[in-house]
């Protein structure tokens, strides 16, 4: 018993792995292992034997098993420590530099046009992009047979064969988003509303896809001055100057009554594209006094109430911005047109820190 217990202890303190101590195991103290076997010797033995070796056999049993234990729990530790030891990082190394992302013009404008709307007081709401044509063309004053329809270029979604409903539209305009907002939440409303709109026409300024955002004061009071007035405060923020030169210009939406397109002085020089000079104007919104039938189309008592609207295309006074004169770049995903153009990160605007 004495050479066993030294033979064994003696290879378990060598034992390198967790290998060989299960096989280290299975020999000594296995159903068929050395001490096993010994212990069937105890049936040859006399009861007095007996009573002296089977205890003393159990024994080293217990210290076997227990010297095994102990040595297994000791690798798994040096284990841990190893691996601990090479995963170790340097976390004061500089970083790797890697190819930046940047903010997307269109992203970065109307992250711009929503801070000065929320500042003078509007709230933002939104509305999808797969519209009925009740939300983007009746509740809106336009029937359905009304020219407005055709000139809006409209995608039309397809209807399963049989339905003969009309079609879902992709929404022509932010518009459809005044009327959710009125269904929702009633009078006094003040919002602005960005997105995605669409129409089939592609140019230098036009693209299938581009962006509005929809701007929609409603109240007792308000008048055909305050929508001059927050159209020119924007403008000048927006632009950082004082002297951007708007053009108020009579016009017509179903929608609206009286209705205005406002133009913005610019010159497109040399294929150089600037705000504010040259004798050239780019029309940047569509306004006007809320029609009373689309306050009525969106529950409102237009005999109590009334207000302005306002829908600008993002994607133009991005363009005036930022000097970029083909409006398909944009969607192109070139990619250094996007280093180019795009915005850091970090640089999120606001007014106190500048636009
Ligand atoms: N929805 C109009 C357009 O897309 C713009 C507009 C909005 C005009 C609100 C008046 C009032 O052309």
């Amino acid at each position: 018993m004495q050479d066993l217990r030294e033979k064994y202890l003696g290879l378990i303190a060598e034992a390198s792995d967790e290998a060989s101590i299960e096989a280290l195991r299975v020999q000594a103290v296995g159903k068929k292992g050395e001490v096993a076997l010994q212990m069937r010797e105890l049936g040859k033995m006399t009861p007095e034997e007996r009573q002296i070796m089977g205890p003393k056999l159990n024994a080293l049993k217990d210290e076997i098993n227990s010297a095994l234990g102990a040595k297994k729990a000791a690798l798994a530790d040096a284990a841990l420590d190893e691996r601990l030891r090479s995963e170790w990082l340097d976390v004061t190394l500089p970083g790797r530099g890697r190819p930046a992302g940047t903010i997307h013009p269109i992203s970065q404008v109307t992250e711009e046009v929503t801070a000065i709307f929320a500042d003078l007081g509007f709230a933002v709401a939104e509305g999808p992009q797969i519209e009925t044509d009740w939300y983007n063309f009746d509740a809106l004053n336009i029937p359905g047979h009304h020219p407005a329809r055709a000139e809006m270029d409209t995608f039309y979604m397809a209807r399963a064969e049989g339905d003969d409903r009309p079609p879902h539209v992709l929404r022509t305009h932010t518009s459809p988003v005044q009327i959710r907002s009125m269904e929702k939440n009633g009078a006094p409303i003040r919002i602005v509303c960005p997105g995605r709109v669409y129409r089939a026409d592609y140019d230098q300024t036009h693209t299938p896809m581009f962006h509005q955002i929809e701007g929609l004061a409603i109240d007792t009071d308000i008048s055909m001055a305050n929508l001059k007035w927050v159209l020119e405060e924007f403008v000048k923020s927006f632009f950082g100057v004082d002297d951007v030169e708007l053009r108020f210009r009579a016009s017509h939406f179903p929608f609206t009554e009286p209705s205005a397109e406002v133009d913005i002085r610019c010159s497109w020089e040399g294929g150089v594209l600037k705000v504010g000079e040259g004798d050239d104007w780019l029309e940047i919104l569509g306004s006007g006094m809320v029609h009373p039938k689309v306050l009525q189309a969106g529950g409102i008592d237009p005999t109590t109430n009334q207000g302005f609207a306002f829908g600008m295309g993002i994607d133009r006074i991005a363009m005036l911005k930022y000097g970029i004169p083909d409006l398909r770049a944009f969607f192109d995903s070139d990619l250094r047109w996007l280093r180019h153009y795009g915005f850091s990160a970090l640089q999120q605007p606001n007014l106190h820190g500048g636009l």
